[in-house]
């Protein structure tokens, strides 16, 4: 099969490159000249594992090309994927569809035959109709289907996610568009993945519907150690003892300083307002988002408290800033918020992320943030340690040196990655999320001249 991919970003990259991988000819489009050189020499703009070697080699082989000429692309293609953005709408939340619009609007008028025209992009419902009438009005000479095909990927684990899905939902609303994608997802069809077809505004719904319940949970979670924080009880055990119970799975309920990233905060704000449109209001979403945006905030207050109600003077090291783990993606990440209140309550903020400083550099409330070669480097003569994400390499810290570096030694784990055992075994002040404080040996901070600077 031959395809067509309009948008090199996160989604439009891995799925055009997995696509290739199936063995299907994939041509992959964007405006952006620079972008597709550096695809071409096999540079990757995005940081995500397995991506550069899947890039390189179906390139290699001629499965896979690059081009910003979208006509030469669509030419002769049997689908074309729409995976462009769809930010958030400036003033009113609304997805911006106008990208989506204007791309299906060009692939029509290159369109030289029959194509199935997939929106991979996150859209809200009933999107697929006006793509259809854009479609049709462009070129009512020629058979253009239209279907939907949300994407599920994880960032850092998006490869595995487009090859061994749960599940893949296609919206289509005839016999002839269906049996292109069953062919363009054939090899997963084979391995016996589910493949859901069914009607176009289910299958965008359905996207919509997913994030939303996934950011449910995390937000019902968060809560949920809210109140463990106040009674003494553990939200991790708590959350084991949920999760054991099939209907409600174990996945997902990891309490922690709040959601962010390129999905679940943009996609749960959309929702709210297509409900809204449609006078159906989502009342949960709505609550949901809620307690996430309040959340971040108040997790720089745990800090400040850790530290003794003020940050005037004190030096904090905060390790990781990305979203979450084996990503460089700094969108809606709660280390913004955090870091931000962090520097305005009198804090200098020395940060260590193994992927996304570079991307941290680039946001105004990381200004004056210091920024450290590794993990010890950070903590190094800071008085207090902050953990915002919970990378790997972060689960495995040599605790005695850290107790040296640390000037005082309080540890605030926002992502629960150490045990309160092994906290209270090597005297540590410990703050977690939803499990009891550990208190430690109470140490005189020394005026920072006095301070050892042993470095990492
Ligand atoms: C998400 C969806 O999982 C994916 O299906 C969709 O296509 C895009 O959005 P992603 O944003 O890459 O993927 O990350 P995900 O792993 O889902 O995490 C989202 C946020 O929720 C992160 O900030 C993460 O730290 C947080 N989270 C996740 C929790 O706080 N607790 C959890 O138990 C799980």
């Amino acid at each position: 099969m031959k395809i067509a991919m309009i948008g090199t970003g996160y989604v439009g990259l891995v799925s055009g490159a997995c696509f290739a991988d199936f063995g299907h000819e994939v041509v992959c489009v964007d405006k952006d000249e620079l972008k597709i050189k550096r695809l071409l020499k096999n540079e990757i703009p995005i940081y995500e594992p397995g991506l550069d070697v899947l890039v390189a080699g179906n390139q290699t082989v001629g499965r896979l090309s690059f081009t910003t000429d979208l006509p030469s692309a669509v030419k002769g293609a049997d689908a074309v994927f729409i995976a462009v953005g769809t930010p958030s709408r400036r003033g009113d939340g609304h997805a911006d569809l106008s990208y989506v619009y204007a791309a299906a609007e060009e692939v029509a008028k290159a369109a030289d035959g029959y194509v199935v025209v997939v929106t991979k992009s996150t859209v809200p419902v009933c999107t697929g109709d006006e793509v259809e009438r854009i479609v049709r009005e462009a070129r009512p000479d020629l058979k253009i289907d239209v279907a939907s095909n949300p994407e599920f990927l994880r960032e850092g684990s998006a490869i595995e996610d487009f090859k061994r899905p749960d599940r893949v939902v296609i919206g289509v609303e005839n016999e002839k568009a269906r049996e292109v994608m069953r062919l363009l997802y054939r090899p997963l069809f084979i391995n016996e993945t589910p493949l859901l077809f069914t009607r176009r505004r289910t299958a965008e719904l359905t996207k919509y519907a997913a994030n939303a319940f996934l950011a449910t949970k995390i937000s019902f979670i968060n809560e949920i150690a809210d109140l463990c924080e106040k009674t003494g009880a553990d939200v991790q055990d708590v959350a084991r003892g949920i999760g054991l119970d099939r209907r409600i799975g174990s996945k997902f309920l990891h309490a922690g300083p709040g959601f962010g990233g390129s999905c679940f905060p943009k996609d749960t704000l959309a929702l709210v307002r297509t409900a809204e449109q449609f006078e159906a209001p989502t009342r949960i979403v709505e609550a949901v988002m809620q307690v996430n945006d309040a959340r971040k905030g108040r997790m720089a207050d745990r800090i400040i408290e850790a530290c003794g109600g003020s940050l005037q003077g004190r030096t904090v090291a905060v390790l990781g800033v990305a979203f979450k783990p084996q990503t460089d993606d700094m969108r809606e990440a709660p280390s913004i918020d955090i870091v931000g209140r962090l520097k305005a309550a009198g804090a200098t903020v020395k940060a260590y992320d193994p992927a996304a400083m570079g991307e941290a550099k680039k946001i105004d409330a990381f200004a004056g943030v210091v920024w450290c070669n590794s993990s010890y480097e950070a903590m190094a003569g800071a008085d207090a340690l902050a953990i915002l994400t919970e990378w790997n390499e972060f689960r495995a810290l040599d605790l005695g040196r850290v107790r040296r570096l640390l000037t005082a030694p309080v540890i605030v784990d926002l992502r629960n990655i150490y045990t309160l055992e092994e906290m209270r075994e090597k005297g540590f002040t410990y703050v977690s999320v939803g499990r009891p404080a550990v208190a430690g040996e109470v140490v005189e901070v020394a005026p920072p001249l006095e301070r050892a600077t042993e470095q990492g």
